[in-house]
């Protein structure tokens, strides 16, 4: 019996109508059953078929089991004999056949599961866990128009899917770039957050490569300490997928080990789905930053504590000039939540700050040619600079801390 529920009879119905295969309509009902799929998709609609007698002749077009007979493929050479018993006598490309019927052809896959999915041809590939094909989220019109003729096999590649792993970092060096840092052609940095994280995990999952992505990004200059900052890498075609909380600690541990400019905690696998809880309403998390000021002129004590009675403060910023030739022009208004402040000298302060996410703290700090308003220097009258800057706190409660 197949696990079809009650909910899927409608749904099965309407994709046989369409004309997707017995493996096509499966897998939009969110099974991977391989056995003798056809006849049992057919006994499972077959209450309402009775009700509605021209349906069956368009099931019966479309539930066949992988054609039986022998066929060629191009590249591969290889003759692929199904072992189906075909109820329904199926329409099937012969050698030298000129066309197949166009009602064979599964709309969705093309024929490329009914065809090349079956048990033979898997182990002639000698894999047979993978999943042999990807099938890409093309814009078809609905219905989608019934093709003429079946995909022929060129060539085939295995790929196993990505595997997503997720933690924090914390990056305690002010030379350090987050990805790698190339200008025409040239490399500047010697290595990156990303690389120093991946390298350990690509090795031993034994990916081809990867994507890194975090919540947010700090310049090469700042670090980020504190809880550290999400991030999530997409392992591609990782040859080994399975790792127990133990290995993944200790891959956290080999991580750590590499490198005294980074750290990393609550790494773990996650899903790919997981993945979009870190980029979820990131503009409305909150930032904590400290700063170290420096002033033209002269101060005491009494002359920055008024910065912390200022609360929510909106600013208008104007995209900074510094990453202008990457983004877009514009005015954004940000808001510095609270600030608090450190004396140190005549003209040092150390400046704490929670602001919305995404304010541009430099350009508060220093005004960026009065694009940033209102600005430090205005506030305090007195020209100012950042002579560093470090994050505190990136509040994204994604992914779940890990219990040391
Ligand atoms: C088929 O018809 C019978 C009665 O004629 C009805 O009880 C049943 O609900 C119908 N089934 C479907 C799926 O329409
Ligand atoms: C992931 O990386 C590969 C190769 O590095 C690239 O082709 C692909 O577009 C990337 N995918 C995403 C979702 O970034
Ligand atoms: C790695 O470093 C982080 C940050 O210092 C720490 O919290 C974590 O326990 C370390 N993990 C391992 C396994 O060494
Ligand atoms: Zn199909």
């Amino acid at each position: 019996m197949l696990p079809l529920k009650e909910k899927d009879r409608p749904i099965v119905k309407k994709l046989l109508e369409a004309g997707c295969c017995a493996r096509c309509v499966l897998r939009f009902c969110c099974l991977g059953v391989q056995s003798d799929t056809a006849r049992e998709l057919c006994a499972f609609i077959s209450d309402s078929e009775n009700n509605e007698s021209q349906d069956a002749a368009v099931l019966e077009q479309h539930t066949e089991d992988p054609p039986s007979k022998k066929m060629k493929m191009d590249a591969a050479e290889m003759d692929v004999q199904s072992e189906g018993d075909s109820a329904v006598v199926p329409t099937v490309m012969e050698e030298g056949d000129a066309e197949p019927a166009d009602s064979d052809v599964c709309v969705v896959c093309l024929g490329v599961l009914q065809q090349f999915c079956d048990e033979a041809y898997a182990i002639k590939v000698c894999l047979v866990t993978i999943n042999p094909i990807a099938l890409g989220a093309t814009v078809f019109p609905c219905p989608p128009t019934r093709p003429v003729s079946k995909c022929i096999a060129q060539d085939v590649q295995c790929l196993h899917v990505s595997v997503f792993v997720a933690g924090r970092y914390n990056k305690f060096s002010r030379t350090l770039p987050q990805t790698p840092w190339v200008i025409d052609g040239e490399r500047r940095m010697e290595s990156s957050v990303e690389e120093l994280i991946a390298a350990p995990l690509l090795s031993s999952f034994r990916a081809e490569g990867f994507n890194f992505s975090s919540s947010g990004r700090e310049d090469v200059d700042v670090r980020t300490l504190g809880n550290g900052r999400p991030f999530a890498l997409e392992l591609l075609n990782p040859h080994r997928a399975r790792f127990n909380k133990a290995e993944v600690r200790q891959l956290q541990e080999t991580i750590n080990q590499s490198s005294d400019k980074i750290r990393v905690r609550d790494l773990q696998i996650v899903s790919r789905d997981a993945m979009g809880h870190m980029k979820e309403g990131e503009e409305d998390k909150t930032k904590s930053y400290t700063a170290l000021i420096w002033t033209q002129k002269a101060i005491n004590k009494d002359d920055i504590t008024f910065l912390e009675e200022t609360k929510e403060l909106k600013l208008a910023q104007k995209t900074p000039l510094r990453v202008l030739h990457r983004r877009p022009l514009a005015v954004r208004e940000r808001v510095i939540h609270t600030m608090s402040t450190c004396f140190l000298d005549a003209h040092h302060f150390h400046l704490k700050l929670r602001t919305q996410a995404g304010t541009y703290i430099k350009e508060f700090v220093h005004g960026d040619f009065g694009r940033t308003k209102p600005n430090l220097c205005d506030l305090l009258k007195s020209e100012t600079d950042i002579l560093e800057l470090d994050v505190e706190s990136v509040d994204v409660d994604w992914p779940p801390s890990i219990p040391e």
